[in-house]
């Protein structure tokens, strides 16, 4: 399904009138007023709310947290001095754009911003998780309806896609974006925003997509949250930029500047990347937002002595929007009547973000239709969806004599597991909205395939609780049992903002329940949910199979168990590697040679003496990039590549023959990488170019094609500048990173 495509970045000149008109009409309080986006509620105690929703989960209840609006709030939305907030319910919705719209001197509409970071209320699988299924056009339709029902709250703008390149699983926001490489980060960014500012939204409404974080978050130093960042320009625009520029290509409204500082400047008062770069180069027209307080952190950071200095850096570099840190609120003015800010610095923020306002059609249609959630909230459709998602996102790692999938004439099975029966860290990091009561745990998934008396469930130990463990009754059930299915990993708070680990191995006292079951002699299925990569080698050891079922939302456990008992094929992939140790990270395919690089590839043996390769450990990951296994098997043969010559300007065509050599249909995600053998900088080693999803019936064979722009082969060269340099390229196309059919070609100058 492909959606008409909205370009809330678009300049139109029936709007430019539109917006002069407007701004022409403004104070400079009212200017100010437009580059605010205020908290709209009263204070609440977080800790409380936390309590009481533990305990909802606990009894598989809903859960709904009461927020009052702040009377102030609405006092601003009167005098013209907000102009967004950030909020998730129609009612308190409505009831700010009414005071804004038909109570302020200009009747300007508010933006309603929120997180709807993977799903609404129907939560799909965390946005790392659904990277893995490498299908654009269903992440495309999570979006759209994660949009949908946002839409009904009268939300207008939403805080993603999260489209930070990661190489660091330490990092816990790896769990929010597409994994570590930029051609596929390029294709999912591209997806999302389309997915969000689709066209049919309940009410007539629009969304504007908000790409997030600008730029370069995702390469936080040794992985920790908020950290300091360093990257040479060239790998900022081969590797972190190509994602926004893709979303920005595909319409994105706006944009958030990150908190982290990249080589010394602060992303939030950075004038190379958000005027230089995002304006200049790219003349993207649109709204650059704070994230979270980031103009106030300019002081922590060291770069303003006060609020004043942050908003005059803030405004001067480029970000329009203030989001809470009251710097534009209480000095913005002031800075432009003492001259410190030229008036126009402002006039042409506000100008992106009433052109933002307009192409929403915030002025002819600001209120939603407060009935409208029942029809579209969780509808039927969108828990399909959500099924499918969850299913295509998981990926089977290993599958010893093909354990699985199970036989459905009833084995018994030891379900084990702290998260076998668990239902709120399914849901995984970001899903505000969402319920844990919404979610089937995976302990009902299997009861659709296994009588209740053939299953005998045991939690084992907690998720991360270091007590003494007492494993006799999960003991006890394995050994009553034919095969152990463990639903173990990390629970949803693990992962995320502020939530980097170092230790990357199982928490609490999982590890050893794992042993423990081990020592029964019992065939172990480990399905593992996590938010990021982890460290799991003897887990690996341990185990018959091992299936990465991630945190995927309301529909993973009917997903697990479908793919369990063969119902659904894997077909997941991995995009982002899984260290054997955390000392390798960052450990990534696209890794450059070295001057001495391992021989061995770093996997036969560790040390080769005076070569790039530790004492202790193989270079290569514990899995690598793009790999993942499926119940069927495929032959790849006769790679060819039709085009052994290509011109910068032309096209490379690439054919391939792939059979399915088993009995039972599947889906493989076929891979194409290059190599540019020799540049006038160093290139990587593999370089992913071309990805296609292909199903494939029992015995059935298949020509594959790529067409690939010889002008995406690219990179930016010795100036700086994005240069295609003629000579020769290795290529392969196959399974993952590691394997695959050689061919080569040379392009041409
Ligand atoms: C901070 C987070 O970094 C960002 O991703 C989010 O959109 C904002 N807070 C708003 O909630």
């Amino acid at each position: 399904m492909k959606h008409a495509l909205n370009f809330y970045n678009r300049i139109d000149p029936a709007v430019e009138n539109r917006v002069e008109n407007l701004l022409s009409q403004m104070t400079l309080e009212e200017k100010v007023g437009q580059l605010l986006l205020k908290n709209a509620f009263a204070p609440i105690d977080w800790g409380e709310v936390l309590r009481q929703q533990k305990l909802a989960d606990e009894r598989g209840e809903p859960f709904h947290i009461s927020l009052e609006l702040n009377p102030v709030i609405l006092e601003h939305a009167r005098a013209g001095r907000v102009s967004a907030v950030n909020s998730a319910e129609v009612r308190l919705n409505n009831r700010l754009q009414r005071t804004a719209v038909e109570e302020s001197r200009l009747h300007i509409p508010l933006l309603v911003g929120h997180d709807v970071i993977h799903g609404f209320r129907t939560i799909f699988p965390i946005p790392l998780a659904e990277s893995c299924t490498w299908n654009p056009e269903l992440l495309e339709r999570t979006a759209a309806a994660a949009a949908a029902e946002a839409a009904t709250q009268g939300i207008n703008w939403i805080f993603a896609p999260m489209i930070d390149i990661s190489r660091d699983p330490r990092w816990g926001r790896v769990a929010e974006g597409a994994g570590e490489d930029p051609f596929l980060g390029m294709a999912v960014a591209q997806a999302r925003v389309r997915g969000i500012q689709s066209a049919a939204l309940p009410g007539g409404r629009r969304i504007a997509a908000c790409p997030k974080h600008y730029v370069g978050y995702g390469a936080a130093e040794a992985g920790r949250d908020y950290n300091t960042v360093d990257i040479s320009e060239r790998t900022l625009r081969d590797v972190y930029l190509p994602p926004f520029k893709s979303a920005f290509d595909s319409g994105a409204g706006s944009t958030m500047s990150s908190f982290n500082e990249i080589s010394g400047i602060p992303g939030t008062c950075n004038t190379f990347l958000l005027r230089t770069v995002l304006r200049e180069e790219w003349g993207w027209p649109g709204v650059v937002v704070s994230d979270f307080n980031a103009i106030g952190e300019l002081v922590q950071h060291g770069v303003a002595k006060d609020l004043r200095e942050a908003a005059r850096l803030s405004i001067l570099a480029g970000v329009d929007i203030d989001m809470e840190s009251g710097a534009y609120a209480g000095y913005l003015a002031e800075l432009v009547s003492t001259g410190a800010v030229p008036v126009g610095r402002v006039d042409d923020a506000v100008r992106r973000v009433l052109r933002l306002k307009f192409n929403l059609g915030l002025f002819e249609n600001p209120y939603q239709d407060e009935t409208l959630a029942d029809q579209v909230i969780l509808k039927p459709e969108f828990r399909s969806l959500a099924l499918e998602s969850a299913r295509q996102s998981m990926v089977l790692l290993r599958n010893k004599q093909n354990i699985l999938p199970l036989p459905q004439d009833h084995k018994r099975i030891a379900l084990i597991g702290p998260l076998a029966n668990n239902r709120a860290d399914l849901l995984g990091t970001w899903a505000i909205t969402g319920q844990a009561a919404d979610v089937e745990t995976v302990l009902a998934g299997i009861q659709h395939y296994t009588e209740p008396n053939l299953i005998a469930y045991e939690q084992g130990c907690s998720l991360s609780g270091l007590e003494s463990p007492d494993f006799s009754a999960a003991i006890a059930a394995a050994n009553s049992a034919d095969v152990v299915v463990l639903v173990i990993g990390e629970g949803a708070g693990m992962s995320g903002e502020a939530h980097s680990r170092v230790r990357l191995g199982l928490p609490g006292r999982q590890a050893e329940l794992v042993q423990a079951l081990a020592a029964t002699g019992k065939p172990l299925i480990a399905v593992l949910m996590c938010g990021r990569p982890l460290v799991v080698p003897d887990l690996v050891k341990s185990v018959d199979a091992l299936l990465v079922a991630w945190h995927a939302g309301i529909r993973a456990g009917q997903a697990v168990a479908d793919l369990l008992f063969g119902a659904a094929n894997p077909s997941g992939k991995l995009t982002v590697s899984w260290p054997a140790a955390e000392g390798q990270i960052p450990v990534y395919y696209a890794h450059k040679s070295t001057g001495r690089p391992a021989e061995g590839q770093g996997t036969t043996q560790y040390h080769e003496p005076f070569r790039s390769t530790y004492l202790d450990e193989t270079n290569a990951p514990l899995f690598s990039f793009g790999e993942g296994l499926s119940y069927a098997s495929f032959e790849y043969r006769d790679l060819e590549v039709q085009t052994p010559v290509v011109a910068a300007a032309g096209t490379l065509r690439v054919t391939v023959y792939l059979k399915n050599t088993s009995s039972r249909a599947g889906v493989e995600v076929v891979q194409l990488y290059v190599r540019d053998m020799i540049g006038t900088v160093t290139r990587p080693s593999k370089e992913l170019k071309g990805f296609q999803r292909v199903g494939l019936e029992a015995g059935e064979e298949r020509q594959v094609q790529f067409e690939l722009q010889a002008a995406g082969l690219g990179f930016h060269g010795l100036d700086g500048k994005y240069v295609v340099e003629p000579g020769e390229f290795r290529i392969w196309v196959g399974p993952d990173s590691t394997r695959g059919l050689e061919g080569k070609f040379d392009l041409e100058g």
